[in-house]
């Protein structure tokens, strides 16, 4: 018979509350997700309600105030705190995003709502296991494929050239997309998701790459590619303005014009 239900250890409680500090003059409620495996308990939601007066602009501001203030043992990623790294990509207010450059003053209503990027396995609180993404990134062989001996100094390429790799070099790997496609909801072992495929065309069109046909011979594969059905939230999440299902389009049509 059919489980319609969630299994049990999925099933969110509710945790527990942090409250303002005395004296604070402008209190926002923070409500984030919180899971530790080796509790064995079953995630839960803890809301803090954060001085937002005492700490900057950003949600990931606010979260390394948590943490340094309100509770040591909230896990997360980040790094570079400027949009650049990827790390601190988490689901804010219901949307995929970058907590750094995401401003909680922009998530509209009282209280805001932290997870991790959703359909991931959890390793613990906002941080996901991107294992199988990193290992769809490595797939495509996001490196230069060349026959021809290699020059002195470097591989040359003409300004026009250069600039068809706008939009998709810029990609940080931050997951946003690829975690909001629910293609790759359903099908994330076999389709290679938004992010894989951005880079998969970033190398096709590269005027340096000697190895056009066998990167689409590879690609060539029910799931691989085609498991795209240009629902777009790639594009309508992607932190730094990109449009990964343009990117998946244009590989299609370089497999039909190779056969015709
Ligand atoms: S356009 Fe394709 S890759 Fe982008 S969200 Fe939709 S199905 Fe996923
Ligand atoms: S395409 Fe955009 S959303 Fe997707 S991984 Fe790259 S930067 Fe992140
Ligand atoms: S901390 Fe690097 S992108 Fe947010």
């Amino acid at each position: 018979m059919v489980e319609l239900a969630l299994p049990k250890n999925s099933r969110i409680g509710k945790g527990k509350h942090f409250s303002a500090p005395a004296g604070a003059k402008k209190v926002k409620t923070f409500k984030i997700y919180r899971y530790d495996p080796e509790t064995g308990a079953n995630p839960r939601w803890d809301t803090y309600d954060v001085d937002v007066g005492a700490c900057g602009p950003m949600v990931l501001d606010a979260i390394i105030h948590i943490k340094n203030t309100m509770d040591p043992t909230l896990a997360f990623r980040r790094s570079c705190r400027e949009g650049v790294c990827g790390s601190c990509a988490m689901n804010i207010g219901g949307r995929n995003t970058l907590a750094c450059t995401h401003g909680w003053a922009e998530v509209p209503g009282k209280d805001l709502q932290i997870s991790p990027l959703p359909h991931m396995p959890v390793i613990r609180d906002l941080v996901p296991d991107l294992s199988i993404f990193y290992a769809q990134y490595a797939s495509i062989e996001p490196w230069l494929h060349t026959t021809t001996p290699t020059p002195q100094s470097e591989w040359l390429q003409s300004p026009e050239d250069r600039v068809k790799l706008d939009g998709l070099y810029e990609c940080i790997l931050c997951a946003c997309c690829s975690t909001s496609c629910p293609s790759y909801w359903w099908n994330g072992e076999k389709y290679l998701g938004p992010a894989a495929l951005l880079h998969a065309y970033r190398w096709l069109i590269d005027s340096r790459d000697e190895d056009t046909g066998t990167r689409l011979d590879d690609l060539e594969d029910p799931f691989k590619l085609y498991r795209c059905h240009t629902i777009m939230n790639c594009a309508q999440v992607c932190p730094k303005g990109l449009n990964p299902a343009k990117a998946i389009a244009e590989i299609k049509k370089m497999m039909v014009e190779r056969v015709v």
